[in-house]
């Protein structure tokens, strides 16, 4: 890792080593749930790379598409993270396919790219219970007012960018901000996308997305 960091621990995540530290997430391990998710939907999708909106260290994603031949596009604003997630993608021997980009979703994704999957893993704690995780780095965590504010962001990347019979796979925290998400789509963004499954765990929620 390139930059100042703690030691680093390393958990198994989906058959890989994934080192993380007290900048980012602990790898939660429900989450292999998205990436297993994903890897069903891989299958029969339109061409195109996998793009991980929010990777944090990286294992949901990467956990996606080591089976396949998919590249993989990897986001996020936080830098710590980004070196995490760079040598996570060495530690997988997947660096030939897999990008890190450092920096805000809705700014380090070039007009006219196109993905035939999506996934996102947004901050979604409404600002008001941020402090019940005093673990927690903030920026991977609080999503605003009603946790969503991230979340309607990563809508508008998603429809700006996936393939037109892709399917995005996106983690929020409860049914009820799936449901208000659901809603902003239509009526707020204005997009032909849609929630047509929704998957619940005892620690979050994760919905399909499609048009
Ligand atoms: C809920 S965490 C998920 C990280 C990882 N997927 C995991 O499971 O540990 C959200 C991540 O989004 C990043 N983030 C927050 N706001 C962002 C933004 N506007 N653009 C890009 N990344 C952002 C944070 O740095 C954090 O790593």
């Amino acid at each position: 890792m390139d930059r100042q960091s703690s030691p680093a621990s390393v958990v198994e995540f989906g058959g890989l080593q994934i080192a993380f530290d007290d900048r980012v997430l602990v790898p939660r391990a429900w989450t292999i749930a998205q990436s297993r998710w994903a890897v069903d939907l891989l299958d029969g999708a339109p061409p195109g790379p996998v793009l991980e909106l929010f990777a944090g260290a990286g294992h949901i994603g990467l956990a996606a598409v080591a089976a396949t031949e998919r590249a993989l596009v990897m986001v996020d604003l936080n830098p710590a993270a980004c070196d995490l997630a760079r040598h996570n993608v060495e530690a997988a021997g997947l660096g030939a396919r897999v990008e890190v980009r450092e920096g805000r979703i809705d700014e380090v994704v070039a007009p006219g790219e196109v993905f035939g999957l999506i996934i996102a893993d947004p901050p979604w704690v409404p600002s008001s219970g941020i402090d019940a995780f005093p673990e927690d780095p903030s920026i991977a965590i609080d999503g605003g007012d009603d946790g969503l504010d991230l979340a309607r962001i990563a809508c508008a990347v998603i429809d700006g960018h996936l393939a037109a019979s892709g399917a995005a796979v996106l983690q929020l925290g409860t049914p009820e901000q799936v449901e208000a998400l659901g809603a902003y789509l239509e009526s707020g963004l204005g997009s032909d996308m849609r929630v047509v499954e929704t998957r619940q765990f005892e620690r979050g929620v994760l919905a399909r997305l499609q048009r």
